[in-house]
C-alpha cells in the first residue's frame, strides 16, 4: 500500500513536471541538477527546509553567492562563501518554483552581527505559530571558526517575509550547529541539533510562542557524531534521517526511530540502498517534506555539495520508502 502510494507521487510529480520531453520527476526535479525557478535562474536554497501553509510549500534556503575561499589552519581542507541570507520559493506542486526574494537579509561590512555576509548562517526552516500567528524561523548561526554554534531566530507576519532577526542562543548553554525545526501534531515544537562539538544531538522543546529554547531538552545518539538532522512523523513514530561529520564531503546517512521525540531513540543503518547509498548518493539530506495531502509520502531532501564553488551546489530529492517501520530511499 505505501509502496503504491510513494509510486502514485511519483506519477503525479511526473505529470505535474514542466518539461513534457523527461518522463522521471526525480531527473526533472532534483537528481543531483540545478533545480530552475519560473524565471529560468537556478534556485539558490541550500540546507533547506519547506513550510507547507494554506496549499503553498515555501522553500527556505542558505542563499551562497560569491566566491568561495578555503579557510585556513583547518583540520581538514573546509571551504566558505559570504553568508547571502535566507532566500525563500514557493510553488503549489513541488515542481515549479516562484522566487519569493530574501526572506532574510544579510548585513554588509558589520561583522559583529549575527547575520552578516562575513558570517555563518545555515539551515534555516521555518514553522508557523497558529497561536500567535507569527512565521518563526530557527537558523544555525556561526562565525568562519565554527566555533560560536548558535541558534538564530527570526519572526514574520507572512510566509514569505521579510522576517525581522531578534538575536541568537545556545539552548541550555549547549551548541547548537547542524540543525532542524519541528512542529509537532499538538502545537509543541522542537530544535533538533548538533551539539556537543557535534559529538551527540539534542532535542530541545521550545516556548509555546517558538521563540525560545526551555530548559526541557534531551541527549540523544550520544557519541554518534552526527548532523544534518531531517525528521519526520509517520504513524505516530518520529524517524531521523542524520549525515556522518565530513564538512562538505558526503557520506553514509543513518536513521533512527522513536515513539516519543525526546527519544528513547532506536537506532537503524543507512536509509539509502543501491549504487552510492554509502554517500547518500554524493548528497547530504537535510529535510524531509511530508507531501500534502499523501498521508504516506515524503520526500527526502539533499544537498550535493560542490565543496570548491559553493554556490554552484546542487539538490537531491527522493521519495521515502516506509515498510512497516523501516525507511528505504532509492536514486
Ligand atoms: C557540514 C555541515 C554543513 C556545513 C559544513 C561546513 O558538515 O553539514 O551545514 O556546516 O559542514 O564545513
Amino acid at each position: 500500500m505505501k509502496y503504491l502510494l510513494t509510486l502514485a507521487l511519483t506519477i503525479t510529480l511526473c505529470q505535474l513536471s514542466y518539461s513534457k520531453s523527461i518522463k522521471n520527476p526525480v531527473d526533472t526535479v532534483s537528481n543531483g541538477k540545478t533545480i530552475l525557478d519560473e524565471d529560468g535562474k537556478p534556485v539558490n536554497a541550500h540546507g533547506a527546509g519547506v513550510l507547507y501553509y494554506k496549499g503553498v510549500y515555501y522553500l527556505f534556503g542558505e542563499i551562497k553567492k560569491g566566491k568561495t575561499w578555503l579557510v585556513p589552519d583547518q583540520h581538514w581542507e573546509d571551504y566558505r562563501v559570504p553568508a547571502g541570507g535566507v532566500s525563500c520559493y514557493s510553488s503549489t506542486d513541488l515542481i515549479h518554483w516562484k522566487n519569493r526574494g530574501v526572506a532574510l537579509k544579510p548585513t554588509t561590512n558589520n561583522p559583529a552581527y549575527d547575520v552578516d555576509t562575513s558570517r555563518v548562517i545555515e539551515r534555516p526552516k521555518v514553522i508557523y505559530n497558529e497561536r500567535t500567528k507569527k512565521f518563526v524561523m530557527w537558523m544555525h548561526i556561526d562565525k568562519n571558526d565554527y566555533k560560536y554554534s548558535r541558534g538564530g531566530v527570526a519572526i514574520s507576519d507572512k510566509p514569505y517575509g521579510p522576517y525581522h532577526y531578534l538575536g541568537s542562543v545556545k539552548p541550555n548553554n549547549q551548541m547548537l550547529r547542524d540543525m532542524n525545526l519541528f512542529k509537532d501534531d499538538n502545537g509543541k515544537a522542537y530544535l533538533i541539533y548538533s551539539s556537543e562539538d557535534n559529538k551527540t544531538m539534542q532535542i530541545c522543546l521550545l516556548s509555546s510562542d517558538y521563540l525560545k529554547p526551555t530548559r526541557h531538552y534531551s541527549r540523544i545518539l550520544i557519541d554518534k557524531k552526527r548532523e544534518s538532522p531531517a525528521i519526520f512523523k509517520h504513524a505516530g513514530k518520529y524517524y531521523l534521517i542524520t549525515s556522518g561529520c565530513s564538512g562538505w564531503s558526503p557520506n553514509a546517512a543513518s536513521y533512527a526511530v522513536a515513539d516519543h521525540i525526546m527519544g528513547p531513540w532506536k537506532e537503524h543503518g543507512n536509509p539509502c540502498k543501491g549504487p552510492n547509498a554509502d554517500s547518500s548518493f554524493y548528497s547530504q539530506g537535510g529535510f524531509v517534506v511530508p507531501v500534502a495531502n499523501k498521508p504516506n509520502s515524503f520526500i527526502f531532501m539533499g544537498d550535493v555539495w560542490n565543496k570548491t564553488n559553493l554556490e554552484e551546489s546542487k539538490y537531491l530529492w527522493l521519495p521515502i520508502r516506509i515498510i512497516k517501520d523501516e525507511i528505504e530511499i532509492y536514486n
